[in-house]
């Protein structure tokens, strides 16, 4: 048996969160702050880091906040190196860092590919590469929780290459999980449906997706939906508090999540509908 992590009391424990600038991941930390964690915080946007590290300092708790392209192996390594200087290994491990990109296969570029395969994929194995060996060796447990997405088990065309990563997130962590299982170590896949936060506005979008009115569009049915990070965050500690291996965030994930499994068919109908719509509404 895994032993569960009590989130509700995280006193003396040390949790890492990536992408923690923004967002899911600012919440996060920000609740494992509150619940009583030391946090050990990376983003690649500094002025986004450094208030979620005032904000987790006013809270009383120690923070390591650094700079790091999750992406980048060698920023990686050394940022692992500088925290296992600190403690022996993290308690609660979160790979949360991401980008979007709208685009249809037609329309994605390979250097789009390199940039979101190096982030949304590469981030995660990098995270669980460099923090995990610590984490076993210490033999006394723990939890990784890598954030993928409800586009991490249904795709759509314009997400084709935001799916292709979030479907291979999920895949490594289904795998990884069994893995860990002997270390008694447990790992959590989140899943998030539409949850209102800035990547909306710093998602790459292509062809049809990289003008401003479907840009405006995007952004205001995310505010519409006005599913917060906050909840996602509180989502996040209570699956890992019942050691659940996927778990689906907002009504729309958990209605997919179902219904992909009941019909297949009938989630790509709605897929392949909803694209030819938006297709004939901008003229695509
Ligand atoms: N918002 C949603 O609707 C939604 C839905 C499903 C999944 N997700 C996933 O949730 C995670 C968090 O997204 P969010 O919505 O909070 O977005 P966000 O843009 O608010 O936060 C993402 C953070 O990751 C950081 N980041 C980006 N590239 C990085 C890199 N190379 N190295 C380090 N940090 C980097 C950004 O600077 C930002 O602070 C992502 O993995 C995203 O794919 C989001």
């Amino acid at each position: 048996m895994v032993p569960v992590m009590d989130t509700t009391d995280l006193s003396g424990k040390t949790a890492l969160v990536t992408g923690a600038g923004s967002g899911i991941g600012r919440e996060t930390a920000l609740l494992l702050g509150t619940r009583g964690a030391d946090l050990v915080i990376c983003d690649l946007d500094e002025a986004g880091l450094g208030e979620t590290e005032r904000r987790l300092v006013d809270l009383g708790r120690s923070v390591v906040a650094r700079r790091v392209d999750v992406a980048d192996r060698e920023q990686m390594r050394a940022f692992a190196d500088a925290v296992h200087e600190r403690v022996p290994a993290v308690d609660l491990l979160v790979n949360n860092a991401g980008v979007g990109l709208a685009a249809s296969f037609a329309d994605t570029t390979l250097d789009d590919w390199d940039w979101i395969v190096g982030i949304n994929l590469m981030g995660v194995v990098h995270g669980c590469h460099f923090f995990l060996p610590k984490m076993i060796d210490r033999g006394v447990g723990g939890h990784v929780v890598n954030v993928s997405s409800a586009a991490g088990f249904v795709a759509a065309e314009p997400l084709c290459a935001y799916a292709t990563t979030k479907f291979a997130v999920f895949g490594l962590s289904e795998a990884l999980q069994q893995e860990l299982h002997r270390s008694r170590i447990g790992l959590t896949v989140i899943c998030p449906g539409i949850i209102n936060t800035p990547i909306t506005r710093s998602s790459r979008g292509r062809g049809i997706f990289d003008r401003s009115d479907t840009r405006a569009e995007l952004v205001e049915s995310y505010e519409r939906r006005n599913y917060t990070p906050e909840r996602v965050a509180r989502n996040i500690l209570k699956a890992v508090q019942c050691d659940r291996v996927v778990g689906p965030v907002s009504p729309e994930a958990w209605g997919m999540w179902f219904l992909k499994r009941l019909s297949p068919s009938l989630v790509r109908w709605i897929g392949r509908t909803s694209t030819e719509r938006q297709l004939r509404r901008f003229g695509g």
